[in-house]
């Protein structure tokens, strides 16, 4: 007799909803994205869009109307009601028995949540800036895809969290910094900022885009070349930049203090420009 289990329930295998036998579930064969909105305004969405579709056809998921999800995402943003809201959604490769390969007829699952971001939080530790510590980038080489696979990013995370600190930020084999956990990485040396170059090692991070404009904005000269953890320690300033909080200044690197251990001056220009320009992307 064919069977699962659920906790501690016995049921019959024909019984088993069909959310517990997804490929995003068993696997991690899916893609995401987080995007946020302003005051009741979706910010950067067609850039997200544009980036789920590549993620999308990166794992050659290619039956998925994209012109529905946009409206499922807007109509669905509409009625929350929520005007600074966090909204995720992943599309997997759909459900069914597990295996590998998955049969011929699999349709991709939609899943999307959106919940209210709590902005007084995130400006205390914007303030305050926040605490670092490192951890080896362990991820696949496809980390240009936004894909579901999160194990060595929640490791990195937890690790960070263990420690007291905001973030984790990862490095390779070879010493060099990749990105955050859940970020991109940025520092300044010598009035530059510096950012590793975008590859298949790092998501490229929509944030990202405009943290350069913003750069560009306020005549800070950018180096996209990689750095070591070692070379970060001796940073004047460092901040991550992601959707959810946009740019958040770096007071400390494991153990080092970055600058004079407050949210360095350049950083705080950058964001000041951010909330300057942000609406130019708000739809
Ligand atoms: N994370 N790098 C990684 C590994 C990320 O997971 C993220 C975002 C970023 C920043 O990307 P963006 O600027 O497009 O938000 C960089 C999201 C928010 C998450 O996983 O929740």
């Amino acid at each position: 007799m064919k069977l699962a289990m659920i906790e501690d329930e016995v049921i019959s295998y024909e019984q088993l909803p069909a959310s517990y036998c997804d490929r995003g579930l068993y696997f991690g064969d899916g893609v995401y994205e987080v995007i946020r909105s302003y005051d009741g305004q979706l910010f950067a969405f067609e850039e997200h869009m544009q980036r789920f579709g590549q993620s999308l056809a990166a794992i050659g998921i290619n039956n998925v109307d994209l012109a529905d999800i946009r409206k499922r995402i807007r109509s669905a943003f509409e009625k929350s009601g929520i005007a600074n809201a966090k909204i995720y959604w992943h599309i997997t490769r759909g459900h069914g028995p597990r295996d590998h390969v998955g049969g011929p007829d699999l349709k991709p699952c939609f899943f999307m949540t959106i919940t209210e971001l709590n902005d007084n939080a995130a400006a205390q530790v914007k303030a305050r800036g926040m605490k670092v510590s490192t951890f080896p980038d362990w991820r696949w080489r496809r980390c240009d895809i936004k894909s579901l696979n999160l194990l060595a990013n929640v490791l990195a995370a937890r690790d960070a969290n263990s420690k007291s600190c905001d973030e984790a930020i990862l490095y390779n084999e070879q010493g060099y910094v990749t990105e955050g956990s859940s970020s991109a990485f940025f520092a300044i040396f010598d009035n530059k900022l510096q950012t590793t170059p975008l590859s298949e090692n790092i998501l490229p991070s929509i944030t990202r885009i405009f943290v350069l404009e913003c750069a560009k904005a306020i005549g800070l000269e950018l180096v996209q070349k990689p750095y070591t953890i070692q070379e970060a320690r001796g940073a004047s300033e460092m901040f991550i930049a992601v959707t959810t909080r946009d740019i958040v200044g770096v007071v400390q690197f494991d153990d080092a203090i970055i600058g004079d251990g407050k949210v360095g001056s350049w950083t705080g220009k950058l964001a000041q420009q951010f909330k300057a320009n942000r609406s130019k992307y708000c739809s």
